[in-house]
């Protein structure tokens, strides 16, 4: 296993967790209602430019990360699961120090974006 530390293993890594994400029971609605049924490769290419920012300290994603899914239709146990399975592909195919980084900003975005959804929690999460 190597590191997570180019962008060619990001992307690789992002289309294998879209794969999954797209056939999983909780999560596939949500992305399929977001992002339809079609080419997904546009925002594949915004979310490599996100991990690429975060972690290979490019500047090619313009922001926005937080505000995107404040819209979507997620509760915690969204989150749980994105962060369960997105971890647990990383751990499986990936190690070294910007895997570990990896690992460590997915927990941190996990708990920042949950604390975000919580205050709608009574009422549900928002539709569009
Ligand atoms: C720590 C957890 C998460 C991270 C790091 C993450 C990362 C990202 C990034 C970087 C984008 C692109 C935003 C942009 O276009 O600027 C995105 C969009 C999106 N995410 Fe997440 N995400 C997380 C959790 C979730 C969860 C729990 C769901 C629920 C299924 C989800 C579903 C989506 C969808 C559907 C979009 C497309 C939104 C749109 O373009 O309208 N994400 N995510």
């Amino acid at each position: 296993m190597t590191d997570l530390d180019t962008r060619r293993k990001i992307d690789a890594l992002l289309q294998t967790f879209y794969q999954q994400a797209r056939t999983d029971e909780l999560l596939g609605p949500v992305f399929l209602g977001a992002l339809g049924h079609g080419d997904w490769s546009g925002h594949l290419g915004t979310v490599t430019d996100f991990w690429c920012t975060v972690l290979l300290g490019e500047s090619s994603y313009p922001g926005g990360f937080m505000w995107k899914h404040m819209r979507l239709p997620i509760a915690a146990a969204h989150v749980d699961r994105w962060t369960e399975m997105f971890s647990s592909l990383i751990r499986e195919t990936h190690m070294g120090p910007v895997t570990e980084e990896a690992l460590r900003r997915v927990e941190i975005m996990g708990e920042v974006l949950r604390a975000k959804i919580k205050p709608r929690g009574e009422r549900g999460p928002i539709i569009q």
